[in-house]
């Protein structure tokens, strides 16, 4: 993660948490936002330019299993990013009482509103049928394995919906629950967990249109992540009495819930069989994912368990390299600068 600075002298004693609207840009107060606002304006990509018309050939290649299975998915990435990015304005953006912070939530907001925008151009390409789509957006209600994650998120968010400044200890903790849990358990491991079946298909040489996309989607909520943490970090060193053994704990009873939800959306998936990609290998890819991210936290991981998937290990390799041949049209709209690989996702 990036180096946070340390906390500022008392005398400039405003804390990020503190209720208000903050626009006091200079002197800044938290530069690190900001270079984190510089380098996500670095990773432009526009839906435009990932062509899913070259998986409609595979789609049909599918064996029934792995056809339930891409049509589970693309279930949950029709609804997925819409959460995230309402979760954005009704709490993060409240509360994160800083002008250069502020500005990073908004580049966020863009970001969601562009994967919005690809899982609706993937819906549409591969689900032609016009009831069949329908089903598929309305997966939070009607198909219990995506209804429960649903369910996950929207406990979250409600629970700190009543909260229009945080004004006590109580009501930081909260917040800071809801914070983490989007950065872990939904961007962090919910659509983690998606992506992983999107990289085992191309593994076996198939959907490399979606694949292609969920680069970049990898990428941003990647930096997402980086945010919301760097985001915790600076609330640590200004206010370290409020993460105390109990925060920890429901920082934990919190993962491991996520990780359930996501283990019932897997048997679901691969219920009916689906070769290379077994329950027991994505339980445990998992339970590995939840342990980095309470690593993140500084909290002692839960499962101790290993990454079974081989093809997710390649990705962050695979990821780069796609983002600096991405950098040479960046430079054609005239974006220049470099961008850190520092954060180990
Ligand atoms: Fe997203
Ligand atoms: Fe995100």
């Amino acid at each position: 993660m990036t180096t946070v600075p340390a906390p500022r002298p008392a005398a400039d004693r405003q804390l990020l948490l503190d209720p208000g609207m903050d626009l006091t840009l200079r002197p800044m107060r938290y530069p690190h936002f900001f270079d984190r606002f510089k380098d996500a304006i670095r990773n432009t990509w526009t839906v435009e330019e990932v062509d899913l018309h070259s998986d409609l050939a595979d789609l049909h290649r599918l064996s029934p299993a792995e056809r339930h299975l891409v049509s589970r998915l693309v279930a949950f990435f029709a609804t997925g990013d819409t959460i995230v990015a309402n979760n954005l304005v009704l709490n993060l953006y409240q509360h994160v009482n800083s002008p250069e912070g502020r500005l990073y939530l908004s580049r966020q907001l863009f970001e969601e509103a562009v994967h919005v925008q690809f899982y609706l151009n993937l819906l549409d390409t591969y689900v032609p049928d016009e009831q069949e789509r329908s089903e598929a957006f309305a997966a939070v209600e009607n198909i219990p394995s995506i209804a429960r994650k649903a369910e996950f998120c929207f406990r979250w968010i409600d629970s700190v919906h009543e909260l229009r400044a945080l004004t006590s200890k109580a009501d930081r903790r909260a917040f800071l629950l809801n914070l983490i849990c989007f950065a872990a358990c939904i961007e962090g491991l919910f659509f983690y967990g998606a992506f992983a079946y999107v990289y085992y298909l191309r593994s076996r040489g198939l959907l490399h249109g979606l694949a292609s996309g969920t680069n970049w989607v990898f990428r941003d909520e990647s930096m997402h992540m980086a945010f919301a943490f760097d985001v915790v970090e600076t609330v640590r060193r200004e206010e370290p009495d409020l993460f105390d053994a109990d925060m920890a704990q429901q920082v934990r009873d919190m993962l491991a819930e996520a990780v359930e939800c996501e283990v019932q959306f897997a048997e679901d998936l691969l219920t009916r069989g689906i070769s290379g990609m077994s329950l027991a290998d994505m339980r445990e890819y998992l339970q590995h994912v939840a342990d980095r991210r309470l690593a993140v936290l500084g909290i002692d991981p839960m499962y101790g368990s290993k990454n079974p998937f081989a093809f997710m290990e390649l990705q962050d390799v695979q990821e780069l390299s796609n983002f600096f041949e991405r950098r040479v049209s960046a430079y054609q709209v005239g974006v220049t600068g470099t961008v850190g690989f520092d954060d180990d996702f």
